[in-house]
C-alpha cells in the first residue's frame, strides 16, 4: 500500500492512542494521509481549523520540548486550545490518583488528553477512565507520536515504506519498541541492534514480531548492511541514572561514519532529539548531509495534528 493511493475515510475505529500496536496498517495510513494534507495546508498558509473550540490537556511528567510546542502549536493552529498541566502544578505530583483525575478532568469539557510519563500502566489507567481521547505522548515503554512523525518523514523522503529496512542502534528503550512496531506494521524490515544488557524488552520484540518483519541482534555490521534508514536514540532516557559501564556496553553501537558507511548508499540518519553528540551518534553523522533528524522533528506536528484531528473531531 502506498499513501499517496490510499483512499482516506477520515476514519479511526482507536479512540486512544496508547501504542501503535492497537492500530493497524490502514489506520495508520489513515494518520500519515492526513498529516500530509494538514501540511500541505500549512505550507500553503491555508486555515484548517478542523477543531474549533476544543480543548487539548497536555500532562507532563518528564521534560519536553519537541512535544510539548508542536501538541501546543498543532492544537492552535486547529482551532484549538491547550492546557499544559506539568505534574509538579497539579495533585497527580502530590499522589492524586491516574483514576481521580481522570474523572476530574471528565467534568471540565476537556476533549483530548496527551500524556507524557513513566508507566505504560498509568496512560492506560487514564485511558480507562477518561471520556475522551488519549495520547501517549512518551511512557518508558513507547513512543508512538514520535514513529508516526517518523514514518511520515521516511516516506516523504523515499515516496514508500513497504520494503525499506530500518535499523536501529543503541539502547533498547522506548524508541527501539516503537519503531520495531510500527515499522512492522507498515511493511519495512526492522532491527534492533543492542548489547547485551540493553536489549529491548522480549514480551514487546514479540509483539513487534506479530506485526511483521523484525530482527534483534547485536550484530552492527549485519544490521547496518542494505539500510535505508539508520536511527539511534539517547545512552540514557529520562529518569535514567547515568552509569559508566552502560556508556562502554553501549559505545561500539555508536552511529559514526563508519557505520554509515556499511549501510545503503542512499541511507538516511534519523533521531528522534535530543542528542548527545559524541556519544550515541558523532557531530559528522548528525550535522552531515544523510542526516534528517530536523524534518523529522518538524513532522511532529503534521502528524500529531493528524492523530488529534481524526481522534478528537465530532464523530459522526
Ligand atoms: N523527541 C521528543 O519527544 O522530544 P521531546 O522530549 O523534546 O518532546
Ligand atoms: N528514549 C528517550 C526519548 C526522548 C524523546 C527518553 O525516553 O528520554
Amino acid at each position: 500500500m502506498d499513501i499517496s493511493s490510499y483512499k482516506p475515510t477520515g476514519r479511526i475505529t482507536n479512540k486512544h492512542m496508547l501504542t501503535l500496536r492497537d492500530y493497524t496498517a490502514e489506520e495508520i495510513y489513515e494518520i500519515l494521509h492526513t498529516a500530509v494534507m494538514l501540511k500541505q495546508k500549512q505550507r500553503a498558509g491555508k486555515k484548517h481549523e478542523y477543531l474549533k473550540g476544543k480543548t487539548l490537556a497536555m500532562i507532563f511528567s518528564k521534560s519536553s520540548t519537541r512535544t510539548r510546542v508542536s501538541f501546543e502549536q498543532g492544537i492552535k493552529q486547529l482551532g484549538g486550545s491547550a492546557l499544559v498541566l506539568q505534574q509538579g502544578d497539579i495533585q497527580l505530583g502530590r499522589g492524586e490518583t491516574v483514576r481521580d483525575t481522570a474523572l476530574v478532568l471528565n467534568r471540565y469539557g476537556i476533549d483530548g488528553i496527551m500524556i507524557r510519563t513513566f508507566l505504560q500502566s498509568d496512560v492506560e489507567e487514564l485511558a480507562k477512565y477518561s471520556a475522551c481521547p488519549v495520547i501517549n505522548g512518551l511512557t518508558d515503554d513507547y513512543h508512538p507520536c514520535q514513529v508516526l512523525a517518523d514514518l511520515l518523514t521516511i516516506y516523504e523522503h523515499f515516496g514508500k515504506l513497504e520494503g525499506l529496512k530500518m535499523a536501529y542502534f543503541g539502547d533498547g528503550n522506548n524508541m527501539a519498541h516503537s519503531l520495531m512496531i510500527g515499522g512492522a506494521k507498515v511493511g519495512m524490515k526492522g532491527a534492533c541492534c543492542s548489547p547485551e544488557g540493553y536489549t529491548p524488552d522480549p514480551e514487546i520484540v514479540k509483539i513487534a514480531e506479530s506485526c511483521g518483519n523484525v530482527s534483534v541482534t547485536d550484530d552492527a555490521d549485519e544490521a547496518a548492511r542494505d539500510c535505508d534508514v539508520i536511527y539511534t536514540d539517547v545512552f540514557f532516557s529520562m529518569g535514567q541514572e547515568k552509569s559508566e559501564s552502560k556508556i562502554k556496553s553501549l559505545m561500539p553501537y555508536q552511529v559514526n561514519e563508519a557505520l554509515m558507511a556499511k549501510a545503503s548508499k542512499n541511507a538516511v540518519f534519523m533521531h528522534c532529539l535530543p542528542a548527545h553528540r559524541g556519544e550515541e551518534v558523532t557531530e559528522g553523522v548528525i550535522d552531515g548531509a544523510q542526516s534528517i533528524v530536523f524534518e523529522e522533528a518538524e513532522n511532529r506536528l503534521h502528524a500529531q495534528k493528524a492523530v488529534m484531528y481524526l481522534l478528537m473531531k465530532n464523530k459522526k
